[in-house]
């Protein structure tokens, strides 16, 4: 393998900077006046346009290795068809949170509520987060006393997606070695008067379930920390890590716990850790007999 592979290969695993982008869409929107803004319905429709054939790549990627037969395959090529596929994964990724702020944008990002367990949506997310986490050589730790929890209510999938997002960021932002710790409790509290960012300013003194990731990563720089809620914002530590990101996930997170009418926040100390927090509503024992 030459140089030039490598470099070929290196630069499909990097995301493309969005918040540069937008920028630079901004600055030719002001120059000329009237750039045309794609509109809604035709984001949604490139997005869903690209989940085919970038689905179809990643399962053909797993038939051509099956087809060469796994030994047959030089270690060389091995190693660039997992960087094309770890390529892929990100692209399916950024394609599904595109889509999920073009439904939202359009109305269309159905939440279906129900009678819902969190201690199960929240292992379902550890099970998935698993192999990352061993893979980076970080330990995850979780407690709950499901006997305690009551049920909440929400969209399971919705809540599966919140909660990888933000597991997938503690484990993205620790270093080797470092610690995650996943608790799931019942709260009196909408928000501890200890939490930083994200608290509605009318608190409501009622029953939540609360789910916290602690993380000894990174951390975020204290001037960052009002941003990190905002579409495509990533902090500077973060992106000096070379970990790949779009800054969609705390976005989409924030509004889904929202139209859940549940709280998120964090707090964290650069170079120490971070841990977020969200809270759902815990269902009311009459609601069948309303
Ligand atoms: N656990 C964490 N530790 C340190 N920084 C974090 C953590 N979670 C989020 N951040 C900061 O908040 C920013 C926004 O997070 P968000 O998940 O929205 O985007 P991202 O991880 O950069 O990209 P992606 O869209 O792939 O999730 C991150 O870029 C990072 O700076
Ligand atoms: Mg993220």
């Amino acid at each position: 393998m030459t140089n030039n592979d490598i470099n070929i290969v290196n630069f499909a695993n990097k995301a493309p900077n969005f918040a540069k982008l937008a920028n630079q869409t901004q600055e030719k929107e002001n120059v000329k006046g009237s750039f045309p803004v794609p509109s809604e319905r035709f984001l949604s429709m490139t997005a869903h346009e690209m989940q085919v054939p970038i689905t179809s790549l990643s399962w053909n990627m797993e038939r051509l290795v099956k087809v060469l037969g796994e030994d047959a395959v030089k270690p060389d090529v091995a190693k660039i068809l997992k960087r094309i596929s770890e390529a892929d994964t990100r692209l399916v990724t950024l394609v599904e949170d595109l889509l999920n702020v073009a439904k939202m944008q359009e109305g269309a990002f159905l939440v279906a509520k129900r009678p819902m367990q969190l201690v199960e949506v929240v292992r379902r997310a550890l099970r998935t987060n698993e192999r990352e986490a061993l893979k980076r050589g970080v330990v995850v730790k979780w407690s709950a006393d499901s006997a305690q929890i009551p049920l909440t209510i929400g969209d399971p999938e919705r809540i599966y997606q919140v909660t990888v997002n933000i597991l997938s960021n503690a484990v993205k932002y620790t270093p080797r070695g470092g610690t995650v710790t996943v608790t799931v409790r019942k709260t009196q509290e909408i928000a501890p008067a200890t939490v930083a960012h994200g608290i509605p300013d009318n608190k409501i003194k009622a029953d939540y379930v609360m789910c916290s990731v602690e993380d000894t990563g990174i951390g975020i720089a204290k001037d960052e920390q009002q941003n990190i809620f905002t579409q495509f914002f990533r902090g500077q530590k973060a992106v000096a890590t070379d970990e790949s990101g779009t800054g969609l996930g705390l976005f989409l997170v924030k509004r889904i716990i929202e139209q859940h009418d549940g709280a998120i926040w964090f707090s964290s100390r650069e170079g120490y850790g971070s841990t977020f927090f969200y809270t759902l509503p815990v269902m009311d024992p009459y609601e069948d007999n309303k």
